[in-house]
């Protein structure tokens, strides 16, 4: 029986990558992805979302378009990091049609209803916040949700304390951290220590030119992004782990935690994991702490370079 998965993103070059594993597992079903805005605005990754399908030769898996700001805050992109196309400056050619009779939202509720499955969410959680606000019966019957997002000792990437999903929009983190149901939280204390480097790369376009090139042509603004703002060789690919972790759950180990979200001042969109237990409340997420590199390109090298052809 494969695993049956809505992969909820804002894509961006890393979701696109993450999407590229997750269609390629043999025990994953993608349903349908939904586009949330995020890295770009949620158009612009619902175009990006039909290229990545496009290249996999996959456009038979539906598309959603998601909440185009968030809930509360200004809506601010990531496309100084993701390129004016949101994919790296790539400037894929344009897939046409294949727009949805129903909106992300919608999708989410109706298909939880029908049939238990997993929501792995790789951007804000806005599209979540709304579906809980709107039908809670069908997010309480999301199997397992693991989200991209947060971090507990690592800087974050958009403050000092805050990493991009959960700052973009708080207010959704908030509202879905206390929503009852538990969230793995795969956040930059892990997907910093994932990084694709020239070295990675190389190996990729050796051992599947097809498959690198095309990894290449949509990281290599990433690859510049990183070398000028963090002064790192190579590119953190942060959504993949969260479609490995959900593949093979022993790639990262942690602890059970309450965790809140600040949806206010200087540290808005901070994750504060209650690690000493100050506020005895019942933990609400686990907080994935170490990772396996290895392990996890492992996977990574077999999705995108064996499976994919
Ligand atoms: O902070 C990194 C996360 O924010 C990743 O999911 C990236 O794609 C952006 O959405
Ligand atoms: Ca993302």
């Amino acid at each position: 029986m494969k695993r049956k998965i809505i992969i909820d993103c804002d894509p961006g070059i890393d979701d696109s990558l993450a999407i590229m594993m997750a269609l390629s597992h043999p025990d994953i079903e993608v349903l349908g992805i939904t586009i949330v805005a995020g890295n770009c605005p949620v158009e612009m990754g619902f175009s990006n979302a039909k290229k990545i399908l496009k290249f996999m030769n996959r456009l038979d898996v539906p598309v959603f378009s998601g909440a185009s700001q968030p809930l509360k805050r200004n809506y601010i992109n990531a496309l100084d990091t993701h390129g004016s196309d949101g994919l790296g400056e790539s400037f894929l050619e344009e897939i046409e049609g294949y727009e949805q009779k129903e909106d992300a939202i919608s999708f989410l509720s109706n298909t939880l209803k029908k049939e238990k499955c997993s929501i792995i969410a790789i951007g804000p959680l806005t599209n979540l916040a709304l579906l809980l606000k709107k039908d809670k019966e069908a997010y309480d019957n999301i199997e397992q949700l693991i989200s991209m997002g947060g971090n507990y000792k690592s800087h974050g990437n958009c403050s000092p304390v805050a990493e991009y999903n959960y700052w973009c929009d708080p207010d959704a983190a908030s509202l879905v951290y206390n929503s009852g149901k538990k969230i793995h939280m795969v956040g930059l204390d892990v997907t910093r220590k994932i990084v694709l480097t020239p070295k990675r790369l190389d190996y990729m376009k050796k051992e599947n030119p097809r498959v690198g090139n095309f990894v290449e042509k949509i990281t290599k603004f990433y690859f510049q992004f990183h070398l000028e703002w963090e002064h790192l060789v190579g590119c953190v690919i942060n959504d993949p782990l969260a479609i490995a972790y959900f593949i093979d759950p022993s790639i990262c180990s942690g602890f059970e935690s309450f965790v809140q979200i600040e949806t206010k001042s200087l540290s808005i969109g901070q994750s504060i994991v209650d690690d000493h237990n100050f506020y005895r409340k019942q933990a609400n997420a686990f907080i994935c702490t170490q990772v396996n590199e290895e392990k996890f390109f492992n996977l990574f090298y077999d999705c995108l370079l064996r499976r994919i052809k």
